[in-house]
């Protein structure tokens, strides 16, 4: 037996596992304690990332003026894009290599915190683009080393970008989304302030928080870690290191919230411990999963949102059609679920009763179906569009999501079933539409 749950590593496989996390600030108004770690860190000169519309929300204000009073000069970037592209993290990191600043602040949901990763990186390792980016999409470069501080201050409750070594982009040329993952990335410190939320539409607290509750079930349910062969060298232990029993922890805790709070933080902005406790949940699960790792669910969200034809969403500040990204995970979820339920029912039952599904009497045999109609009730309680018919994907897109989801290999290798074409296929035919 390995540790808890897990057996011990078979042959050639990995024993150990590796908890790695930002550090964690958590609190309501923990927002003014910005410009205090920023100099505290050394800095003296930074830029401050975000997207148009946080710009104008008061929390930009009260950063920025946080900043200034402790005696930092302070260069703003707000032409961030909402789902950031190859072009925006380009410009991203422009701005960066001519401002040169000591370090980095963001504020704003994923978008932000991505961009802001992707600055820091392509202004302190130059490079082209596609050089870090993962394989086979990019070359997947090591980066060269530790990149300049970054504080990263979430205003989603979501992606859990603030404490992960990822950045997620769209590459125009193959629409698709594909993505950076190295230690280097993760942020240096993340303050997580709860009432940054407050201001959130409900369309955005319902997508942010279905990527939550997948980050979290999909962590829970990947391929545990002493099925994944050893790293040639301990050093190169992959991030995603499959199910482990610190990300079971969080995960675990995270579904239990969500269950409780997910309706309630969607329905009414003024209910501050319903957002407070969703904010809770993202870091919980951004941490289980940024030591886990997401699979299937995530893999085909890339294709999903890539080849995006006329689908806009309500509560999103972009000019151009977008599924937005919790929203094309979730669609996914319960066909992948249903699917790989076999493998370990007991996880996905388990799973179905932290969200709140009476599990009582339910045969291993179920556990799919259970988990599938709970995660369809929420989305249903929460306003998800009916499946990938509902954003504008028909029978005849399968072929082409699946393509686009197959070279998605970092992630589709973490669940425990393998994904070839055929079964993403099958998935994607099956996540048309479930009501
Ligand atoms: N790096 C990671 O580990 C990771 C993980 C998951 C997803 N992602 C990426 O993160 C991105 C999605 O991020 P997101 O879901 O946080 O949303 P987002 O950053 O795209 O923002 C969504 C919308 O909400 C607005 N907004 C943000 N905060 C607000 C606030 N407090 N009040 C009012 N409006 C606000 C934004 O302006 C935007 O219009 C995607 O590109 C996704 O691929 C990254």
């Amino acid at each position: 037996m390995g540790c808890c749950e897990f057996p011990a590593a078979a042959q050639g496989c990995d024993g150990a596992f590796t908890v790695d996390s930002s550090r964690v600030t958590f609190g309501r108004g923990c927002l003014a304690e910005l410009g205090d770690r920023a100099r505290a860190l050394g800095l003296r000169r930074v830029a401050l990332f975000s997207d148009a519309r946080v710009a104008g929300l008061p929390v930009f204000r009260g950063a920025h003026d946080s900043l200034v009073a402790a005696g930092l000069d302070v260069m703003t970037y707000t032409d961030v894009h909402v789902e950031p592209t190859d072009e925006s993290f380009a410009a991203a990191a422009r701005f960066a290599r001519e401002s040169n600043p000591d370090g980095y602040v963001s504020l704003g949901g994923g978008s932000v915190i991505d961009t802001c990763k992707a600055a820091n990186l392509y202004a302190t390792h130059p490079a082209d683009l596609l050089a870090y980016v993962n394989a086979p999409v990019g070359e997947g470069k090591p980066v060269p080393g530790p990149l300049r501080p970054h504080l990263a201050c979430p205003t989603t409750a979501g992606t859990g970008s603030e404490v992960t070594g990822i950045a997620i982009f769209d590459l125009l040329a193959l629409s698709a989304k594909t993505g950076i993952a190295s230690h280097a990335l993760r942020p240096t410190e993340a303050l997580v302030d709860p009432d940054c939320t407050a201001s959130l539409p409900p369309e955005v607290v319902a997508a942010a928080g279905l990527d939550v509750l997948s980050h979290a079930l999909e962590s829970y349910t990947a391929r545990p870690y002493v099925h994944r062969p050893a790293p040639e060298r301990p050093s190169l232990r992959p991030m995603s290191q499959g199910a482990n029993p610190w990300s079971d922890l969080g995960c675990r805790e995270a579904l239990r919230v969500l269950g409780q709070f997910i309706e309630r933080a969607v329905r009414d902005a003024s209910d501050s411990e319903a957002r407070e406790q969703m904010m809770w949940a993202a870091t919980l699960a951004g941490i289980a999963f940024g030591n886990a790792g997401v699979h299937a669910p995530h893999g085909m969200a890339y294709a999903v949102a890539g080849l995006v034809r006329d689908f806009r969403p309500a509560g999103y500040s972009a000019d151009e059609p977008l599924v937005p990204h919790g929203m094309a995970v979730i669609l996914n979820a319960p066909a992948v679920f249903r699917r790989i339920a076999a493998v370990s029912p007991e996880r996905h039952l388990e799973a179905a009763r932290l969200l709140g599904a009476d599990t009582r009497g339910a045969a291993a045999a179920d556990a799919g179906e259970v988990l599938a109609t709970e995660l369809i009730r929420i989305m249903r309680a929460v306003g998800m569009p009916n499946g990938l018919g509902g954003v504008g994907y028909a029978d005849t897109d399968v072929a082409a999501l699946a393509e686009g989801a197959y070279p998605q290999q970092r992630l589709l290798q973490n669940a425990p079933l393998e994904m070839t074409k055929p079964v993403l296929a099958d998935l994607f035919r099956q996540a048309l539409r479930y009501w």
